[in-house]
């Protein structure tokens, strides 16, 4: 009897964990302008976001610049989690900026709902979510335009969701050594977080920075929604060689892995999914071919659309 009983109890446990788990996640990483368009270029996408969440069990699907807000539910609704990366168009009045202040809103109220449907901002995509969620273009100048940094941590990382599964050793080397990549002019200084009611009730900083004038957020997570920024690039350590200042080591390695693993571990509570199979086949990146473009550009290789 006791047996029988606990076997049941193991089985749903079983069946309640594996049901609590995507393992088809899709993200879409969404496309921005260019800044000089030609015949079929007019915006991209860098390879190493795609490469970023792949090597964590993803498939990605761009998220066009320009479409209706119609296309843009039908998107939302068939993925499940959004990626803003770094890049340089307007955070206040561009493509990029439009869709991404929709899938803000729509997961702000997918996520009331109980439906759990993640957000990322890396560099510029930070930037965007800073705007987002506080109405206002708050940021400083820094000197911060080609440098890696080590992690200076708050109190609160270590119990957060993004860094609590990280190994001590890594934590530990984050803070230590310089494996945090920065490509940004502006930053949300520290002093200006602290200010700002709305950014403040949000979002709890799990990492600051300083350019040896001003103190800056560098990593954040919101405190009631799966919603994540990173003012420096941890895609770029593993896939992104251009530059003398990215850095390489294995730890370095290890944080692009771990940052990727928790973000499509987040994408895996949801089930959004295509309508059709073939409605999926159809909008994967898989449909595109990057260019290979290390020779004049930051980037290895660019998706064009
Ligand atoms: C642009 O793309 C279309 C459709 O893929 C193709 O037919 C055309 O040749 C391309 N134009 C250029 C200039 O590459
Ligand atoms: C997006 O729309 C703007 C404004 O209509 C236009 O200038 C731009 O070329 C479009 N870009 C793309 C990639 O469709
Ligand atoms: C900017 O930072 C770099 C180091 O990353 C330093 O060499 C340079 O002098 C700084 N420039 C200014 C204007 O502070």
């Amino acid at each position: 009897m006791t047996l029988l009983s606990f076997c049941i109890f193991l089985s749903c446990l079983l069946f309640d964990s594996s049901a609590k788990t995507n393992d088809r996640p899709i993200i879409g990483v969404l496309a921005q302008e260019v800044y000089s368009p030609k015949p079929n270029q007019s915006s991209y996408i860098a390879a190493s976001y795609v490469k970023f969440l792949e090597s964590a069990g993803a498939r990605v699907v761009p998220v066009m610049i320009n479409q209706t807000l119609e296309e843009y539910k039908t998107l939302f609704n068939s993925i499940n989690g959004i990626l803003y990366p770094g890049g340089g168009v307007s955070i206040i009045s561009s493509g990029y900026e439009r869709a991404a202040k929709i899938f803000y809103d729509l997961a702000i109220e997918a996520n009331k709902r109980g439906d759990y449907f993640p957000v990322w901002g890396t560099c510029l995509g930070f930037e965007q979510l800073a705007y987002l969620t506080s109405g206002e273009s708050l940021l400083s100048h820094t000197n911060t335009s080609g440098v890696a940094l080590p992690l200076t941590f708050t109190n609160e990382a270590k119990g957060s969701r993004m860094f609590k599964g990280f190994p001590a050793e890594l934590m530990k080397d984050l803070s230590s050594e310089p494996l945090t990549e920065n490509s940004h002019k502006w930053s949300l200084a520290v002093l200006t977080y602290n200010t700002n009611e709305q950014l403040k009730k949000f979002y709890k900083v799990l990492s600051t920075n300083t350019d040896g004038d001003t103190e800056f957020v560098s990593t954040v997570e919101a405190y009631d929604y799966p919603i994540y920024g990173t003012q420096w690039h941890p895609e770029k350590n593993a896939f992104e060689w251009t530059r003398p200042y990215i850095p390489h080591s294995p730890s370095a390695i290890r944080t692009t892995f771990y940052m990727a693993d928790f973000f499509v571990s987040e994408a895996r509570k949801n089930f959004h999914r295509f309508e059709s199979e073939e409605d999926e086949s159809k909008a994967l990146i898989y449909n595109h071919s990057p260019v290979y473009t290390g020779m004049q550009s930051a980037f290895e290789q660019i998706y064009y659309f």
